[in-house]
């Protein structure tokens, strides 16, 4: 367990292994754990159920800044509640998944996460070692300061077939072509507002397409130890950063 409250930011694309990752990261070096793309999902999940236009910008803006959504950052236990309602579930549902890039890509909507993002993050700190923040615009605009930025990337094939197995319990033909949508248009949507395919300077690129998952983690736990020991030494003209 780290001697003072570190961030370690993780980035990548749907399938690149990075929330069963980050979770078990969170959970070894007795850090929370925040995953970020589930308070999008909420927020969809919030707005279907009241039936509000997804397109509509401003009133999904509004719904952002007001919806009573309770996110907790056990990794053991992560929860999702809106209203009181456990919503753990219901935000996987495909219904969701097919919708959640209207809310992703409001710009007015972004800017109301990234401050409870942030609210959440110093939350963790002060209260315990740190945390493991997981989404897409982490290591760029949520904590671009964190004292460990990391990028999961993976081969379409390999995310596609990861995604299949995890949704049909299968990586066939079928499955595959079931699972496009959820993978390649929604990362292409996705990618308008964040970048999520390549390391930003300084962010550590790891590429899962070959490796377990205990491979994946342990290349994280190995770089965070590696970074530790030897901490950069920032110079007068980086402007102290990485
Ligand atoms: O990682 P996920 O599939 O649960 O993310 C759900 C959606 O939210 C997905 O469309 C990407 C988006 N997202 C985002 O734009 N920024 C984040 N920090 C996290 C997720």
């Amino acid at each position: 367990m780290p001697d003072t409250p570190i961030t370690i930011a993780i980035d990548g694309p749907s399938g690149s292994g990075k929330s069963s990752v980050s979770r078990q990261v969170a959970r070894q070096l007795g850090l929370s754990y925040l995953d970020t793309g589930a308070m999008y999902r909420a927020l969809t999940w919030w707005c279907l159920q009241q039936g509000v236009d997804l397109t509509d910008s401003q009133e999904v803006a509004e719904q952002a800044r007001t919806f009573p959504l309770e996110i907790g950052t056990d990794p053991d236990a992560p929860t999702v509640h809106v209203g009181g309602t456990d919503v753990a579930a219901a935000i996987r549902e495909t219904s969701v998944s097919e919708q959640v890039s209207h809310i992703a890509t409001n710009l007015e909507v972004r800017a109301t996460m990234r401050d409870q993002q942030r609210q959440l993050i110093a939350d963790a700190r002060h209260a315990g070692s740190g945390i493991v923040v997981e989404g897409r615009d982490i290591t760029t605009v949520i904590a671009p300061d964190a004292e460990h930025r990391f990028l999961l990337t993976a081969s379409e094939e390999a995310r596609l077939a990861r995604r299949a197995k995890e949704l049909f319990s299968s990586d066939d033909a079928e499955a595959i072509e079931a699972t496009h949508d959820q993978i390649v248009r929604r990362d292409a949507a996705d990618a308008t507002v964040s970048a999520f395919f390549e390391p930003a300077p300084g962010v550590v690129g790891i590429d899962t397409s070959d490796l377990t998952f205990e491979q994946s983690v342990a290349a994280v736990l190995d770089a965070v130890h590696a970074a530790s020991a030897h901490p950069p030494v920032h110079t007068p003209d980086d402007g102290g950063n990485r």
